[in-house]
């Protein structure tokens, strides 16, 4: 069977599952719905046009990102209205991700090369990135879990 055709079975098969209840719910923001597939993914499920460019940016970022900074994205619908992504443990303060990269304040840690440089490459808005819904962990580490909000998304939605 054609990739794309298996992919839209495979979504529409966790929508009938997501409107039944059979996930779990995370958490929302502005633009999306985050649900727990259970498998070790969550699906992040846009709610309007900047949850989908949200999700189209995280999409983008993770298939060109090296820096193990980022909770990776392994799928996205072809409308980008849904996206799944590793999951993540919940941090529940963000002073864990200040010890872990070993700095004291935000500004501490906005200045490190590791987020300067994902600033730079992919016009990321670093404001969110001290608040601990933004951060997850995965196999011990804290990674980014909320990395759709570049400028060009600021600028068109909000
Ligand atoms: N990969 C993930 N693993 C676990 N929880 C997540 C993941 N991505 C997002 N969440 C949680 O789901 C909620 C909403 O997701 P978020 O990406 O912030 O949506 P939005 O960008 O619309 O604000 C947040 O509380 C966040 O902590
Ligand atoms: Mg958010």
């Amino acid at each position: 069977m054609k990739r794309v055709l298996k992919m839209t079975i495979e979504f529409n098969r966790i929508m009938f599952n997501l409107k039944r209840g059979y996930y779990r719910y995370i958490g929302s923001g502005s633009g999306r719905q985050v649900f727990d597939l259970g498998n070790g993914y969550v699906i992040k499920v846009a709610r309007n046009r900047a949850g989908i460019a949200q999700n189209m940016c995280e999409y983008k970022i993770s298939f060109n990102d090296d820096s193990d900074l980022f909770a990776k994205v392994i799928q996205a619908s072809n409308d980008f209205d849904l996206l799944i992504m590793q999951k993540a443990h919940k941090i529940y303060n963000i002073s864990y991700v200040f010890e872990y990269f070993n700095v004291a304040s935000k500004r501490e840690l906005f200045n490190l090369e590791e987020l300067q440089s994902i600033k730079r490459r992919y016009n990321l808005l670093l404001d969110d990135f001290d608040r601990k819904s933004s951060w997850g962990m995965i196999n011990g580490r804290p990674v980014i879990i909320d990395y759709g909000f570049t400028r060009e998304v600021m600028e068109r939605y909000y």
